[in-house]
């Protein structure tokens, strides 16, 4: 399983994707530059929609908004049959923007304000997950002033521990998310008192970046055992599946995870529920890849050599919130041995904001195009501002043209807002 789209092949030593050259996708667009291969987020669409196929029953993915809520990324999978998870009014109204459908739409939060919810609720939202007691009342008011039924999940909190990092780990005891199964229960008994909602089932989320399959296996035995529960016709699995981000991670394959969960569910519910997935990361991590322009290199005291790039932790958060670990390229040495292991520094007022730790690169040199892979999920949307350095442009490229998806942010646009 490579850290690179899909479609990414090294010719006379250029790194290319989806049959355009990334350092003239540099030259052309500046840097730091997004690109999104269109080829690769079908794939893994259809990768979802075909293992999700084996499941007896009714089956379906919706993509989780919060991994990349990029509107031209959102209508390819849109294109693909794909629902949408939003978790706010914004990421409802990016994918009704890319011609969602409303009744696809799965609607979360654990703090909804009233215009989420009525927002919502107005767009006809398919599903909208309820994620304590007291929310019932407020989706319920709400729904009876739009004059609708709103069809509702409750999220459990099942107290599984995700085997990933503890800041994305999310059905654990302690979580700020869901319902512990006593409020459960009383969250079941409540919604039934509820006149415009329709209590279709639970919906559990353990954590993102999931590697070890057990984790989901335990979540359906958990729920497979919640009494209270048995014979809701919706059952929402979340997301949570691990991609690789350098070739030394390990990770299950798409298929593989997906049937293992959809068995264990088909095993252990009788009738069989609707299963729905949320997948993020695993749709439209590997389809992305960063680009840079290296700019300072030089060598400290304490013998590391950092490369500076033209971007860092305000286009890519995730080495900093979770010491997550990527891969680089030279764009046009794609093919060259490395002569050593450099540190990838961005150009932000913290120390901290160093991409990479430990990259080995061909001697990189001023004015090189710097590719880190696996970028398409948690980097453009957790996109920060830090320093005034107004956001990345992002383009989707595919047999072998470019198309620009998001226009880069530039000094005026921030300054825009200040009143
Ligand atoms: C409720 C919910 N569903 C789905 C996801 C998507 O997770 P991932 O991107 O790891 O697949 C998340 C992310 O944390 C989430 O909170």
């Amino acid at each position: 399983m490579s850290v690179l789209p899909d479609t990414a092949v090294v010719e006379d030593g250029r790194l290319c994707v989806g049959g355009t050259a990334l350092a003239d996708l540099a030259r052309e667009h500046g840097t730091p530059l997004h690109v999104y291969d269109e080829a690769t987020l079908r794939a893994r669409a259809r990768a979802y929609r075909e293992a999700l196929a084996a499941y007896p029953g009714s089956a379906r993915a919706v993509y989780a908004c919060k991994a990349n809520a990029t509107v031209g990324l959102l209508r390819v999978l849109v294109q693909e049959g794909m629902g949408m998870d939003v978790a706010s009014e914004g990421e409802l109204a990016h994918a009704l923007a890319a011609g969602a459908p409303p009744e696809g739409l799965v609607v979360h939060g654990n703090n909804k304000s009233d215009d989420d919810v009525r927002a919502a609720v107005a767009a006809g939202a398919g599903l909208l997950v309820v994620d304590h007691l007291e929310e019932l009342d407020q989706v319920d008011g709400i729904a009876a002033a739009e004059g609708r039924e709103q069809p509702v999940l409750l999220r459990a909190t099942p107290g599984i521990e995700a085997d990933t990092h503890a800041k994305i780990q999310t059905g654990h005891a302690a979580s700020k998310f869901g319902m512990a199964p006593g409020d459960l229960e009383r969250a079941i008994a409540r919604a039934a008192a509820c006149r415009h909602l329709r209590l279709d089932g639970l919906h559990v989320h353990l954590g993102s970046q999931i590697r070890d399959l057990g984790t989901y296996l335990a979540a359906v035995e958990w729920l497979a055992r919640f009494e209270p529960a048995a014979r809701l016709p919706v059952l929402d699995l979340g997301g949570g599946l691990a991609i690789p981000y350098t070739d030394e991670d390990d990770v299950p394959d798409l298929d593989a995870a997906v049937t293992a969960t959809a068995t264990a569910v088909a095993g252990r519910f009788d009738p069989l529920p609707e299963l729905v997935l949320e997948p993020g990361r695993s749709v439209v991590g590997t389809c992305g890849v960063t680009l840079y322009t290296v700019g300072a290199v030089k060598r400290t005291a304490a013998g590391i050599t950092y490369v500076a790039v033209d971007g860092g932790m305000s286009d890519n958060p995730r080495p900093v919130l979770y010491g997550a670990r990527y891969q680089a390229w030279i764009a046009d040495r794609a093919d060259a041995e490395p002569d050593g292991a450099y540190a990838v520094a961005g150009k932000h007022c913290e120390s901290g904001d160093v991409l990479i730790e430990r990259a080995p690169l061909p001697a990189p040199r001023p004015g090189d195009v710097l590719v880190v892979a696996a970028t398409g999920a948690y980097a453009a949307s957790m996109a920060s501002t830090y320093n005034a350095l107004p956001r990345a442009a992002a383009v989707l490229v595919a047999a072998g043209g470019a198309r620009t998806i998001v226009r880069r942010e530039t000094v005026g646009d921030l300054l825009a807002l200040q009143v």
